[in-house]
């Protein structure tokens, strides 16, 4: 069955605020390779609401997974922050957390990463372990984020597998993860996520690897758990039929940054940003059939290697503008309240004017 895309127009929030629970400015990656530096997130600006559901989109190589990693702070080597900071508003009224300068493998960090912070990712079996149970990990995982004794990280470990849909979840504590189908083992990662009770759940393509009627069910399950216990979720996908049924907010990547940002709803309706519109012309159906993976938008994604000037959208751009596109990096502009898109197309004529004035 096939219905118009437009994403769902009054979804009830259990917290939603406006407030952020993490902000980040500015934040710039690289990997140190062997065959030269690859900027891979080139000054990312992004604000993480309280409650709500923010989708992060973008094609491959975009840097919506090292984002996703960099809030962890667990950037794969040969990577590495190099500007910019991460704040985390761990708790009402105290300053928030500057995320990027803990020591990653330190205590604060290790208590926040799963115990306030969760992943779920594409792999379920690389998250799981082949050679304990699941019982065992949950326990595990309970107990070193919460002050629960044996007997109660038991029954919290089958209260969680119940409320993500496992059946007979006490006896199945006994088994082992090649035990049960994929769908079922992404519903034990969201388990074993969710069971120190974060604050925010980062979902980097959990749905990618499963078939379709499956993805279908994770995605309500995860919808469902947002809406109870009021958690902020990133959800990282390619799928914009998910997308439209599961975001408060929409943020747009290319080539390490955030092109435009904002409301879910408007953006559907009046995407902004060239980029933006042409992913959304890329759905072939333009329908809410789950599981369509993006099209090709015209021309190719450049390699690392060869960042185009000015803004890197530009020769795969309809509306550039020689001159101005090919010179200038954007900078954001807000074309209408809480919206932030990164393109000349918005931005003042006389800044544009002041710009290119100040580079002759
Ligand atoms: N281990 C690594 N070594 C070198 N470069 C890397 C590494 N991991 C990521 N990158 C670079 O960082 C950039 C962003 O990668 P990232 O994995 O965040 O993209 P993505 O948007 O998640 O893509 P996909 O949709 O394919 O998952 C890419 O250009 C990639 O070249
Ligand atoms: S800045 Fe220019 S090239 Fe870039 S998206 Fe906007 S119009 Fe297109
Ligand atoms: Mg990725």
């Amino acid at each position: 069955m096939q219905s118009t895309l437009t994403p769902t127009e009054a979804r009830p929030k259990a917290a939603a605020t406006s407030s952020p629970l993490v902000e980040i400015d500015g934040l710039k990656v690289r990997f140190f390779t062997h065959d030269g530096v690859i900027d891979a997130l080139e000054g990312v600006s992004l604000t993480i609401p309280q409650g709500k559901t923010l989708c992060i989109v973008g094609e491959s190589g975009s840097g919506k997974s090292i984002t996703g990693r960099a809030i962890l702070n667990q950037v794969p080597r040969p990577g590495k922050v190099v500007e910019g900071n991460i704040r985390y508003h761990r708790r009402p009224g105290e300053a928030p957390v500057e995320i990027t300068k803990l020591d990653p493998r330190g205590a604060q960090m290790r208590s926040i990463r799963g115990g306030e912070i969760g992943l779920i990712s594409q792999e379920p079996m690389a998250a799981l372990s082949p050679v304990h149970t699941i019982g065992n990990q949950m326990r595990e995982a309970i107990r070193l984020h919460t002050k629960l004794g044996k007997k109660a990280a038991d029954a919290h470990a089958v209260e969680m597998l119940a409320k993500v849909g496992i059946p007979r979840p006490a006896e199945r504590l006994n088994n082992y993860a090649f035990e049960f189908s994929g769908g079922m083992r992404q519903r034990i990662c969201i388990a074993l996520a969710l069971s120190a009770s974060p604050r925010l759940l980062i979902a980097d393509e959990p749905t990618t690897a499963l078939d379709v009627t499956t993805q279908a069910n994770i995605v309500d399950l995860l919808l469902g758990l947002q809406e109870e216990l009021g958690i902020s979720i990133v959800f990282i996908t390619h799928d914009l039929g998910v997308v439209a049924e599961i975001a408060d907010e929409i943020a747009v990547m290319y080539l390490g940054k955030i092109v435009e940002q904002g409301d879910s709803l408007s953006i559907f309706r009046n995407a902004k940003h060239p980029y933006t519109r042409a992913l959304l012309r890329s759905i072939p159906t333009f329908t809410r059939e789950r599981g369509g993976r993006l099209q090709t938008i015209r021309g190719m994604v450049p390699s690392p290697f060869e960042r185009p000037a000015g803004c890197m959208f530009h020769p795969r751009c309809d509306a550039f503008m020689p001159g101005v596109c090919d010179r200038l990096v954007p900078w954001p502009v807000h074309p209408e309240p809480g919206r932030v898109v990164r393109c000349h197309l918005h931005a003042d004529r006389g800044d544009i004017d002041r710009a290119l004035g100040e580079l002759s």
